[in-house]
């Protein structure tokens, strides 16, 4: 079997790519990736060295990146790569387009041209908008509110249409928030771990009361295999936990866990368009026989401790670029 795996420095494809090369030895993965200020290759180190491991850096919108990383063929694609940080698509749209749209397009071109057996695209519970009371299930209609949603949003359309229209093998994923080891300190977890762990107040948007529905790294990642083995192409599965959370809960727990108070909370303006709340139904999902392993409290436990013993992989993170975000962000 050959992979390739697009968006594989990042977090979480860097942590199904560790997670299936363990499972496989005898699998090639190629990782296709441009490396932007989310790529990072030491999220990849145990597998560097691998023999069955190559990395491609290139950029998935770009026709001749994509057909150099699949060269004589692969059998699966899993499209991980995309710009992800909602707050980054507010500031400025344009590579979210590119990437999440024109990227996707593109290795949809090169699935069909290659004759690939199974085309699996990660995205998002965002497409589906807020919810007040219930949950999305996957016949659910698109109501995207920022520029992130809506471009993984026309991505899912066009993944669908590829079935549809070329019988192109696709599956779409629609997942709750990740958390766990790797992710860039941006997103809400590692940011407010990392800004106590460094002495600095958390930012809590607006009151705090939005919730998010969490999902532990790993548990993703055998979500993922889960599809990949069992799941019918056409179809479409959320990968969901229950595990419902306001951003209040989470920074509690946060702060708790490193013996911090509730002083070092800092409430800044909302998020423009912020959604309230995402919940998803996974039913489908455990039809397949997946289950979420980690309990919320042990996976943000787990994750907590990441973040203390790695200090020097988040340290060089937060410097350079990620300052001038963040001063363009919270304005200081
Ligand atoms: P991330 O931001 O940590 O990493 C994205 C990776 O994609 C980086 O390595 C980056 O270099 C690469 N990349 C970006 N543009 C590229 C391009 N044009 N060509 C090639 N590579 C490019 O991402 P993540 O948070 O691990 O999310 C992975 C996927 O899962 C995304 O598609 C995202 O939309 C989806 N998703 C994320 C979450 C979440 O909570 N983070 C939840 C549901 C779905
Ligand atoms: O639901 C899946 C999505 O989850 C993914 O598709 C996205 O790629 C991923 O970034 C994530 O989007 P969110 O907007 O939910 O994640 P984020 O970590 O940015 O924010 C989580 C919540 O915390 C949200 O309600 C905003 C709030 N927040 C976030 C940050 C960064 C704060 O209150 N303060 C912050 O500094």
């Amino acid at each position: 079997m050959k992979i390739l795996i697009t968006g594989g420095a990042g977090f979480m494809g860097s942590n199904f790519i560790k997670y299936i090369m363990a499972k496989h030895s005898d699998w090639q993965v190629v990782n296709l990736d441009k490396l932007t200020y989310a790529g990072n290759l030491e999220n990849l180190a145990e597998v560097s060295q691998n023999k069955n491991y190559a990395f491609i850096k290139g950029d998935i919108a770009n026709k001749e990146d994509v057909a150099r990383a699949i060269g004589e063929g692969v059998d699966k694609i899993i499209n991980y790569a995309a710009e992800t940080h909602v707050d980054r698509s507010i500031l400025e749209p344009d590579a979210f387009i590119k990437t999440d749209v024109f990227g996707t397009y593109t290795l949809l071109e090169a699935a069909r041209k290659y004759n690939v057996a199974q085309y699996i695209q990660i995205s998002t519970d965002e497409v589906f908008g807020s919810i007040k009371e219930g949950s999305f299930d996957e016949q659910s209609p698109f109501e995207p509110n920022s520029p992130y949603s809506a471009s993984k949003a026309g991505a899912d359309h066009l993944c669908r249409a590829y079935f549809k229209t070329y019988n192109l093998p696709v599956i779409i994923t629609h997942s709750c928030n990740f958390y766990g080891p790797n992710q860039y300190p941006e997103k809400l977890i590692p940011l407010f771990v990392t800004n106590l762990l460094e002495g600095k107040k958390v930012p809590v948007y607006g009151q705090g009361q939005q919730m998010r529905e969490w999902i532990f790294t790993q548990d993703h990642c055998k979500a993922v295999e889960a599809i990949m083995e069992k799941g019918q192409l056409g179809e479409v599965y959320n990968i969901g936990t229950g595990y419902e959370k306001t951003n209040m809960e989470i920074t509690k727990f946060i702060l708790q866990e490193l013996g911090c108070g509730e002083e070092m909370i800092e409430y800044v303006k909302d998020r423009p368009g912020h959604d309230w709340r995402y919940a998803i139904n996974s039913k489908k999902l455990r039809g397949l026989g997946w289950q979420p392993e980690s309990s919320w409290e042990e996976g943000l436990r787990r994750t907590i401790n990441w973040y203390k013993e790695n200090e020097a992989w988040w340290k060089k993170i937060k410097s350079g670029e990620y300052l001038e975000y963040y001063k363009k962000q919270y304005g200081k």
